[in-house]
């Protein structure tokens, strides 16, 4: 197939590597609905997807069990020099990992088509859209790339001849030989032949033997986090893991909230909420990536770079995220999902019982045995929906305004059973991105190497997508306050949902009732909240967010608690474990309010 653009380092780029990995044919990609049909299609075909015949365009594929997650112990940033990397990445040096990875790719797409995906991250020709290219031999991720982003010929046209585009290379690592089909199976490469690399430099990603999720769909967590977090400190501006919603109150009045919690930790829930409280309203502008730019006002403005939603499945139901459960209706990819008789899907926590005997995630009969407590999921914890953000009911209608959302409050969170209470307010910026630099997180499902319900810090829930050092990245947040004259600051907030009691049950309902928490950051930004400072900063009053059903006096006060004795083995962590890996990078301001925070609670 002949090049569909006359950019010569693109055309030389696409050749270069049809060269190495042999495919049998080229494909330029157009995202187009029938090539979108066709991707699944040849799926469908070999055995790896199935229509769904309860819902409109949807298909259900089982990946492998090597192949459920990312691998953040095979993601690798190959900056030129280690110290860039950092103690929190993991660093080959590039030309070795070149090397490395060149052997693996020489012929990898033998017996199959090499699609060359042209993608934006924002609204095509957006001045602050960026334009990647990724090169794959997996129909699946063509498919996804298509929801996810924005595909095809426009974007080859606003790349004209010489545009900048971030070249990403992805193969599934499994050629075919001569007659070979997938026969029924996700192909995909061992654990130990997988690699996520990502070259900052030179902007370049390399990924090879996986084609899950943020492994494989290259402009989300490769291109929007990894990458465009060092042209974001090169250029003045934040790549943040975090979601965008839009908030309005009864009185009509607006205010934007970008949050950044750990993977699996409640984006996707809190970017589509219901609020339980009359008269407010949340819309979704995003649900996982948020690129902030200041504005000539000075405020930051967020886009979301992303164009659809890769959520996880299982707790979705229309009592959790009915924004979600109706954006899944139609159009939908799932993955991992458990398949009913009648051609539906089903997950733990969907809502209902599972109906009759179904397909589990592994392929294999599985009937629901209440029972049995210790009986193994029929979805993946992991499993996920890919649906377009236009399919959601919630989505706000200036989602794509390519001059941003202005964001008034920045909150941070995890999963923390104790200690942490339901919301917290820093007292200024670098309080704020203190706060940021000390998120821990008990461990979820999103990671396939990582022991799920332990607790690690994830610094502003960019621990495995910083692309350069976190001590730096630190300094970047320091210096964008600088940067940002105090009134159009935006607050800075913690939150936990996750409080548990002692014997394991939540002690806070989440979901919508996150609202009436939201309704307390929209006050405190407009300084009109009930508030009382403590030594771990600005806290409601035990009377300022109404209690919802459920929720005694008693639990309020044990969620709103400042646990004197759980922050100081908090905070001494912090210094004896957590700040000291980042040496001499880690910035004078954060050290200063390490130690405030220390005298304060005494
Ligand atoms: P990534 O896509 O991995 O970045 O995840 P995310 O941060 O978007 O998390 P998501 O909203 O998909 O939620 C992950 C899991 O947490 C789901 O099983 C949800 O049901 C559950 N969850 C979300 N919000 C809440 C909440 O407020 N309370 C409780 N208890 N669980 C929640
Ligand atoms: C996450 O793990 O934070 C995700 C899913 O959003 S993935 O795209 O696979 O990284
Ligand atoms: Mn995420």
């Amino acid at each position: 197939m002949t090049a569909p653009t006359k950019h010569s380092k693109l055309v030389a780029w696409v050749n270069e590597i049809a060269e190495l990995v042999t495919p049998d044919k080229v494909v330029w990609c157009d995202g187009s609905q029938a090539e979108y049909d066709r991707m699944i299609q040849i799926n469908v075909d070999a055995g790896v997807a199935k229509p769904l015949a309860k819902r409109p365009n949807s298909h259900l594929y089982l990946s492998d069990p090597s192949d459920v997650a990312r691998v953040e112990n095979r993601t690798y940033i190959a900056s030129v020099k280690e110290e860039d990397a950092g103690p929190t990445n993991n660093w080959i040096d590039p030309n070795e990992l070149k090397a490395t990875m060149t052997e693996l790719y020489k012929g990898c797409m033998k017996g199959r088509t090499m699609y060359v995906i042209p993608f934006s991250m924002g609204p095509v020709g957006s001045p602050i859209a960026k334009i990647g290219i990724e090169i794959t031999d997996s129909e699946y991720v063509v498919a996804n790339m298509h929801i996810m982003t924005r595909v095809g010929t426009k974007v080859l046209e606003v790349l004209g001849d010489d545009g900048e585009f971030v070249p990403c290379l992805h193969s599934v690592g499994k050629p075919l030989a001569e007659g070979e089909t997938d026969n029924g199976l996700w192909p995909c490469a061992p654990l130990e032949s997988k690699y996520i690399a990502h070259f900052p430099e030179e902007r370049l990603i390399w990924s090879y033997g996986s084609g899950y999720g943020g492994n494989a769909l290259l402009g989300k967590k490769c291109l929007a986090l990894r990458i465009a977090s060092v042209q974001a400190r090169d250029e003045g501006w934040l790549a943040e893991h975090m979601l965008i919603l839009k908030i309005t109150n009864p009185e009509g009045k607006a205010k934007y909230i970008a949050a950044a919690f750990p993977s699996a930790c409640g984006k996707t829930n809190l970017a589509m909420l219901v609020p339980t409280i009359p008269g407010w309203k949340v819309e979704t502008v995003g649900d996982d990536i948020a690129w902030m730019k200041p504005g000539k006002d000075g405020k930051l403005y967020a886009i979301n770079p992303e164009a659809g939603f890769f959520g996880v499945a299982p707790g979705t139901s229309m009592e959790s995220n009915p924004n979600a459960m109706l954006s899944i209706e139609k159009d939908t990819i799932f993955t991992n999902v458990a398949l009913t008789e009648d051609g539906d899907v089903w997950w733990e926590d969907i809502g209902y019982d599972a109906p009759g005997k179904l397909i589990d995630w592994k392929g294999n009969e599985w009937m629901e045995d209440k029972g049995n407590k210790d009986q193994a999921p029929a979805a993946h914890p992991n499993a996920r929906f890919t649906a377009k953000a236009s399919n959601c009911p919630s989505i706000a209608p200036n989602w794509e305004d390519p001059a941003g959302v202005p964001i008034d409050a920045i909150l941070f969170g995890g999963r923390r059973p104790s200690t942490i209470p339901l919301i917290h307010q820093a007292t200024n910026w670098n309080h704020g991105v203190f706060m940021g630099s000390i998120v821990g997180s008990e461990i979820t499902a999103a990671a396939l190497d990582l022991k799920v319900g332990s607790i690690r810090r994830d610094p502003f829930a960019m621990l495995p997508f910083c692309g350069y050092n976190m001590g730096d990245y630190f300094a970047h947040w320091i210096k964008m306050g600088e940067n940002t004259p105090l009134e159009s600051q935006p607050k800075f907030f913690f939150v936990n949902w996750f409080r548990r009691t002692d014997d394991g049950a939540w002690l806070w309902p989440g979901y919508g009732e996150n609202s009436r928490v939201l309704k307390w950051v929209f006050e405190q930004c407009d300084g009109e909240g009930k508030s009382v400072e403590t030594p771990i900063g600005i806290m409601p009053t035990i009377d300022a967010i109404d209690r919802p059903e459920g929720v005694t006096e008693e639990d309020m006060a044990e969620l709103l608690k400042v646990d004197v004795e759980g922050w100081k083995k908090e905070i001494a962590d912090v210094r004896s474990e957590h700040y000291p890996k980042f040496g001499d990078k880690l910035p004078q301001a954060l050290k200063d309010e390490l130690e405030a925070i220390e005298k304060r609670l005494g």
